[in-house]
């Protein structure tokens, strides 16, 4: 046992070395850098309101400009600063601290936590007074950022959660205004005011400038439809006239490389008239002019349209949202085509995407791409609205119900149910034959429909990276000459007679796999504007429709070694006599004792088949129904 004066000794050299380590009298210690907190052993972060505050000299900066932030309490009631930990976090992700502080006053200093002074302490723990401290953007983020601080009274009272109102990092090319805080700094024997109640954070997301005015001065025109009311499109026009003076803006959201509007004689890209507000790798925005070519390289092309057209008043990338605001020329002449846009009506397009075909061409418009269905008077004002889908819809309608519908059942009858009606006839045929020609013919005609439907539509071959053209196009070829060889097969028996067979079996089993593809390929068409989920209704159907071929097939499998093992009675019994000119392996295979629960599931496939495509319909009909992919692909 140690002496009692000994042990006294011991103990107050450890509490001594605890509060030493705890009391972080010379700044917040290293693991503070990710949650702020001050590591003070046995003391509870404080639930009132913080009577602290962080104001910035403006709610926004340029990229490597510097901001003043100062920290303090709210006018009226001083409350000093004991120690504190201050850093600028992302809103987008609050866990990154950005910039750094270039100048602290001389009671505190700045340390490194994830990138070089990043974040500024104070230096004592002597109570201090409001204090100011310059903070630089980074040249390499643009976007929404906060302050915030934990800040300490004393050792043992402190506040979490100290955030300055929202402040935007934007590009060189902004204009941007600053502001003084109205900060007390010093001590006052005013009466303290009313203490903010809720966080700057918690008031609602003011709307983006380009929408302010689409009700009553401005025309406007976005995608997806009717997004203008809820001032949420992915990429938007809008235009204000006052005089002669032709105001421009265009933003696209969802981080796009390119925001562009076009004026066009029709509804169609091609021979218009483009402006491009392009977010370039350096962090600045630039705006160009550019002509456009229907469906033909170079697609688009600046150096076919003047540049000095236009002129460039504001621009900003916030939070992933691009925006242009330029004036045009009342008139101008692109490409031999004279722009009045006093005297003339134009077609508005708004087009957005991620990439760059090379320096100087914007690439396909994968975000977003609307015109108007009608040529308008600039001047005119509200929203727009967009060109019919009536052709689009009718296509995906048409071929939802042949490659689904006609074409699934069709398939299934000729290969399981050619014995099912054995003996009985429709026309002359047997029943399977019967039902298969006019499922088939059914799809045909739906196909066919389709196709031109669609090439009325898009006019020609359309660009962009999703194969559902080509493999449409597959489609449509395989599901027209399945007919013609049909009509000339060869005669039950003869020689050629199985060739036709594996060959009808294959063009048409490839035709209806293909025909599905492209469907599914359909739901990643930015076009189409088809929500995301509609590919898990896609998926029940392939789930079902491959089940239902496991259980026929099972039925098949039984049934034949079921009439292998029987005697002659019960086989002869089903072979019934058949004219019809079917032929085929299976044709000359006795039929079995599962034609009723094969008619069963025929009873349960057909319609649950319907509802399947009924609900694909309702969505091609409604679209757009919610998120497609392309939106989430492209945020
Ligand atoms: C920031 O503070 C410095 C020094 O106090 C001052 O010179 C400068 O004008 C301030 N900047 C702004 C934008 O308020
Ligand atoms: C970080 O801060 C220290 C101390 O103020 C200063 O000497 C140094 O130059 C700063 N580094 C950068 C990269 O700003």
């Amino acid at each position: 046992m140690l002496p009692r004066k000994r042990y006294f000794g011991i103990v107050l050299t450890i509490l001594f070395v605890v509060r030493e380590t705890t009391q972080h009298g010379s700044g917040a210690p290293p693991g503070a850098c990710a949650d702020q907190m001050p590591r003070h052993s046995g003391v509870e972060v404080q639930t009132s309101v913080p009577p602290y505050m962080i104001l910035t000299s403006g709610a926004q900066v340029r990229q490597g400009d510097v901001l003043n932030v100062t920290i303090g309490s709210p006018a009226g009631a001083p409350v000093p600063i004991g120690g504190f930990i201050l850093q600028a976090r992302e809103i987008q992700d609050p866990d990154a601290i950005v910039g750094k502080f270039v100048k602290v006053p001389p009671t505190t200093h700045v340390i490194t936590c994830s990138g070089t002074n990043d974040t500024v302490t104070h230096s004592s723990p002597e109570e201090k007074p409001a204090m100011t401290f310059q903070w630089q953007a980074p040249s390499d983020f643009l976007g929404g950022i906060e302050f915030r601080a934990t800040v300490a009274q004393s050792y043992a009272t402190f506040w979490k959660n100290v955030e300055s109102p929202l402040v935007e990092v934007v590009t060189l090319d902004t204009a941007v205004s600053t502001s003084l805080p109205p900060i007390t700094r010093g001590p006052n024997t005013q009466p303290p005011p009313i203490i903010m109640e809720s966080k700057p954070k918690a008031a609602p997301e003011p709307i983006d400038v380009v929408y302010q005015g689409c009700a009553d001065t401005k025309l406007c025109f976005g995608v997806p439809q009717n997004c203008i009311e809820k001032a949420d499109c992915k990429a938007v026009v809008a235009i204000f006239v006052s005089g002669d003076i032709y105001t421009f803006e265009i933003q696209g959201t969802g981080n796009p490389k390119y925001v562009a509007a076009a004026l066009s004689l029709d509804d169609k890209m091609g021979d218009d008239s483009a402006m491009e507000c392009v977010r370039n790798d350096n962090g600045r925005v630039s705006l160009y002019t550019s002509w456009t070519y229907p469906k033909v390289e170079p697609y688009v092309q600046r150096s076919d349209s003047p540049q000095e057209i236009v002129q460039l008043l504001e621009s900003s990338v916030i939070d992933g949202k691009l925006y242009c605001k330029f004036k045009r020329d009342v008139v101008s002449t692109v490409k031999g085509v004279t722009f009045d846009l006093a005297s003339n009506k134009y077609n508005l397009m708004v087009v957005s995407g991620d990439s760059m075909k090379d320096a100087n061409r914007v690439g396909f418009h994968s975000i977003a791409y609307e015109a108007t269905g009608a040529p308008l008077a600039l001047s005119t004002v509200g929203a727009a609205a967009p060109a019919s889908k009536i052709l689009l819809k009718l296509h995906g309608s048409f071929m939802l119900l042949a490659w689904l519908g006609t074409a699934s059942l069709g398939i299934l009858l000729a290969r399981y149910f050619k014995q099912t009606w054995a003996g009985k006839q429709l026309g002359g045929k047997d029943i399977w034959f019967a039902y298969h020609r006019i499922l088939m013919v059914g799809t045909w005609s739906l196909t066919m429909v389709g196709f031109i439907l669609i090439l009325a539509e898009v006019r020609g071959w359309t660009g962009g990276d999703n194969p559902h053209a080509i493999t449409g196009i597959v489609t449509v070829i395989l599901c027209f000459i399945q007919p013609i060889g049909a009509y000339f097969r060869p005669h039950p028996g003869t020689k050629n007679r199985s060739i036709f067979n594996w060959a009808h079996w294959f063009v048409g089993n490839a035709a209806h796999i293909l025909g599905i593809v492209s469907i599914f390929l359909a739901v990643y068409l930015q076009k189409a504007e088809l929500p995301s989920w509609s590919v898990y209704i896609l998926a029940a159907f392939v789930a079902f429709h491959v089940v239902m071929h496991l259980v026929l097939s099972a039925t098949w499998c039984v049934g034949e070694r079921g009439s292998v093992g029987v005697s002659g009675a019960l086989a002869m019994k089903h072979l019934a006599p058949s004219s019809a000119p079917t032929g085929g392996a299976l044709a000359t295979r006795p039929p079995h004792q599962f034609s009723g629960f094969k008619k069963l599931m025929l009873g349960v496939y057909a319609p649950i088949v319907l509802l399947i495509i009924v609900a694909m319909i309702y969505i091609v009909a409604r679209a757009p129904l919610g998120e497609s992919y392309t939106s989430i692909l492209g945020a």
